[in-house]
């Protein structure tokens, strides 16, 4: 009896000491993930590969979210697969809202004595409660300039979702990929899998049908053969929400999005006047600036949405730009046939938004302010937020794209490079092709 249980221990132990010297033979310093803007719903979307056997699936985006979620009801089949237990290191990491049951399993997302947490979809403001659960991840590594070998991630965590979640998400989408500033936010998970920095960047693509890209880790970031594009960036503090943002959470529990400091917003060099108490985040977490891809265009509070597009309209005029009728969802827009195109985009005024640091300034020019609604017509990409807001700005996809922004979770702080067009490049440059 002792005898065997020795045998079976060092032969457990063998196991292990081979499991973990295969998986430290090489280690990545830096992963991608390729990202797509969808058509209709202007959302991002991800491809990552999961489970055993190996399925590709699509999720979108979402920068702040807490953790990854999965459609776990319709066809997930892996061998793989493992409930997170109540109870365990890994549970407390997801600030669990509780122990779960399940009574029409065993399955993927139905097991007995699990990790509950409370998977949100913030694109239709529904969230719910899922079994936290653990699977394999095979991720690209990268040396900055093409994609090499392919690393796992053998327990990945993620929670399971029902189906019912996936309402509102781009097609094929099958879940959420969470890259918020939480303990199992994937930027969290892959740097403490590979030891390396906890910092990601993205970097979005304006174009539907190629891909922009997620770097995980540290850089070069590459794209175009000598555009290395971390030379461009300008930084800016990361601030804390003390209170979470998300659809349900526990009391006392602080945001994982990632919230700037806006000091002024100006037009043409001109700043426009903002109740600066709405530039502040209060201690009930409102007030303040978030950057997010759920949202394809910036949002501002009213007062600020009026001071800034009074301001636009102003030095839009005095450059003989002609004002049009409003084209949903957009209240301000112009005639283009008066509008000379150039590299970083239809020549408008120029909006900065002046952040806290020093020559902390991310311009936005024509590409990220102007929308195409039709033959003729440009319309200034921003929206009404509404008179009381939680958040005052929340910066949108469309401001993003073409735009590298490195967010630095290990050091709280955001790179950005205003436009990439003006270094002559786009998100939509990075060399996919496979040298592994
Ligand atoms: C969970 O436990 C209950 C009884 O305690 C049992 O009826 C049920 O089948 C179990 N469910 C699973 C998924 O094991
Ligand atoms: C500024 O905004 C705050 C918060 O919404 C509000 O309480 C205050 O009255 C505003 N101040 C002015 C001068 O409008
Ligand atoms: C992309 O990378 C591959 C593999 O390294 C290389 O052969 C190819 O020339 C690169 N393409 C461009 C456009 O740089």
């Amino acid at each position: 009896m002792a005898s065997s249980l020795v045998l079976f221990l060092s032969s457990f132990f063998l196991l292990l000491i081979i499991a973990s010297h295969a998986q430290t033979s090489f280690r990545p310093h830096a992963l991608v993930l390729p990202v797509r803007k969808d058509t209709s719903t202007l959302q991002y979307v991800t491809r990552i590969n999961q489970r055993t056997p190996r399925v590709s699936i699509h999720l979108a985006v979402n920068l702040g979210g807490q953790y990854s979620w999965v459609d776990c009801d319709n066809n997930y089949v892996s061998s793989t697969y493992r409930p997170v237990n109540c109870r365990t290191a890994q549970c407390s990491l997801a600030r669990y809202t509780g122990c779960g049951d399940c009574f029409n399993g065993p399955r993927p997302g139905c097991n007995n004595n699990t990790c509950a947490v409370s998977p949100d979809n913030p694109f239709i403001r529904l969230s719910t409660v899922g079994e936290l659960a653990q699977d394999i991840v095979t991720v690209q590594s990268t040396d900055g300039s093409t994609p090499g070998r392919s690393v796992t991630v053998p327990r990945f965590i993620f929670s399971c979702a029902p189906t019912f979640l996936l309402q509102g998400l781009a097609s094929g989408a099958l879940g959420l990929a969470g890259l918020g500033r939480a303990g199992i936010g994937l930027p969290s998970q892959f740097s403490s899998a590979f030891s390396f920095r906890r910092r990601f960047a993205i970097c979005l693509s304006s174009s539907t049908s190629a891909n922009g890209i997620i770097f995980f880790g540290d850089g070069p970031y590459n794209l175009l053969q000598n555009v290395e594009v971390s030379q461009s960036l300008r930084y800016t503090p990361l601030i804390t929400n003390p209170v979470s943002t998300a659809g349900s959470y526990l009391i006392g529990e602080p945001s994982t999005e990632y919230f700037i400091r806006v000091n002024t917003i100006r037009v043409n060099n001109n700043p426009i006047a903002i109740n600066a108490t709405l530039l502040t985040i209060d201690n009930e977490g409102n007030g303040g600036t978030k950057i997010s891809t759920v949202n394809p265009y910036t949002f501002m509070e009213s007062s600020i949405y009026q001071a800034f597009t009074s301001a636009y309209i102003r030095e839009a005029a005095a450059r003989n730009i002609r004002r049009v009728a409003r084209v949903a969802p957009f209240d301000v827009c112009f005639r283009s046939t008066n509008i000379v195109g150039t590299r970083v985009g239809p020549s408008v005024p120029f909006i900065d938004l002046v952040l806290q640091g020093q020559n902390a300034v991310w311009t936005i020019t024509g590409s990220n302010s102007m929308v195409q609604v039709k033959n003729n017509v440009l319309c200034l990409g921003f929206l009404d937020g509404g008179l009381n807001p939680n958040t005052a700005i929340v910066i949108g996809g469309k401001q993003l794209e073409d735009n590298l922004l490195q967010f630095d979770l290990a050091s709280s702080r955001l790179g950005f490079s205003s436009t990439l067009l003006g270094r002559q490049t786009t998100c939509a440059n990075f060399n996919f092709t496979s040298t592994a």
